[in-house]
């Protein structure tokens, strides 16, 4: 009994220093890493006339992972010396949140950039700790963005030409979408050259996969013919459930060589990663995860550099 009370203070103790002593770092200088935290100042660029590879990261599913890999991929690219552009499209901010960027009432967020044309890419556009990696951040303004788009027209086209000006800066553009296919998702498919489908391995992932793939068919009819499927990416993944291995044969049965080869297995450092507002990679670079998503970009760089 009171060996039980003392691991659970214990664990109380270890959690609230785990956030909060990285609140006395805040401000800090940045000092150089050593080992294998070291951040790869390398510049790897993709060519000019690939650029930018624009990903939306969509799945009307909700918590099928579609924040956690647009954080994460990215940060795995930046880590190998891309540069790279985050579009938080979703008005929880949870990939802003991510990288510990939140939009105070008086700062301006994506919505200013789809519905102010004279709001300017660098007043909203936020870098991280990860040289290379810029984000547009989210605010729960964005919620309304969809209804005052639908009253303008070619409302569809508003991502497309916020980022005109801005988008040879960056090798990939990926963007993360709301769990709807709504008018902000449709925006970012009017503007993306690829999607990537996060699916979650478990019983319910199929459900409205019909029609997603019939939403990227009329997008691809109506708006923009170069729209592609990059890849279906299993995520949530554990091995050690019967159920998920069998869904993972099925998906890789139907869609073959759509599917990533490339499996995010289940990890806690996943949900412990966004509580420090950090990317898994710089969270905890030795992690399984973290190799998840290093073997991910390095699959999507394959990808769309032997396409081409
Ligand atoms: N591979 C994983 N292992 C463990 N937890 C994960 C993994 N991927 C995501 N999660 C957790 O599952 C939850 C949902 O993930 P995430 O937010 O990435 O999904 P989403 O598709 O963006 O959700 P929404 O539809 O609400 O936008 C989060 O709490 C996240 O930390
Ligand atoms: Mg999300």
């Amino acid at each position: 009994m009171f060996e039980t009370k003392g691991q659970e203070t214990a664990t109380v103790i270890k959690k609230k220093s785990w956030l909060g002593l990285k609140e006395l770092f805040f401000g800090m200088p940045a000092i150089g890493q050593n080992g294998h935290t070291a951040i790869d100042e390398k510049e790897t660029r993709l060519p000019v006339y690939l650029r930018p590879v624009a990903v939306s990261i969509m799945n009307q599913k909700g918590g099928c992972g579609k924040t956690t890999t647009a954080v994460n991929l990215s940060a795995a690219l930046a880590m190998k010396g891309y540069r790279v552009l985050v579009v938080d499209m979703d008005p929880q901010a949870h990939a802003s949140l991510g990288f510990g960027i939140t939009v105070e009432e008086f700062r301006r967020s994506v919505y200013d950039l789809l519905i102010d044309p004279e709001a300017k890419f660098g007043d909203v556009m936020r870098s991280t700790s990860i040289p290379g990696l810029d984000v547009l951040p989210s605010s729960i303004r964005l919620s309304s963005a969809q209804l005052e788009l639908a009253n303008v027209p070619r409302g569809e086209t508003a991502l497309k030409r916020s980022l005109k000006q801005v988008e040879k800066e960056y090798d990939f553009i990926l963007i993360d979408c709301p769990p709807t296919l709504n008018l902000l998702t449709l925006n970012t498919l009017a503007y993306a050259s690829k999607i990537l489908v996060p699916i979650q391995t478990h019983y319910y992932a199929m459900e409205g996969m019909k029609e997603l793939f019939r939403t990227i068919e009329a997008v691809r009819n109506r708006f923009n013919p170069k729209l592609e499927v990059l890849g279906i990416l299993a995520t949530l993944y554990d091995r050690r459930v019967g159920v998920a291995a069998e869904m993972l044969e099925a998906l890789r049965g139907y869609f073959q060589s759509r599917m990533f080869e490339t499996v995010i297995n289940s990890s806690a450092k996943l949900i412990e990663a966004p509580m420090v507002h950090e990317p898994v990679i710089s969270y905890a670079p030795r992690s399984g995860a973290a190799e998840d998503f290093n073997r991910l970009a390095t699959e999507v760089v394959n990808l769309v550099t032997k396409e081409n």
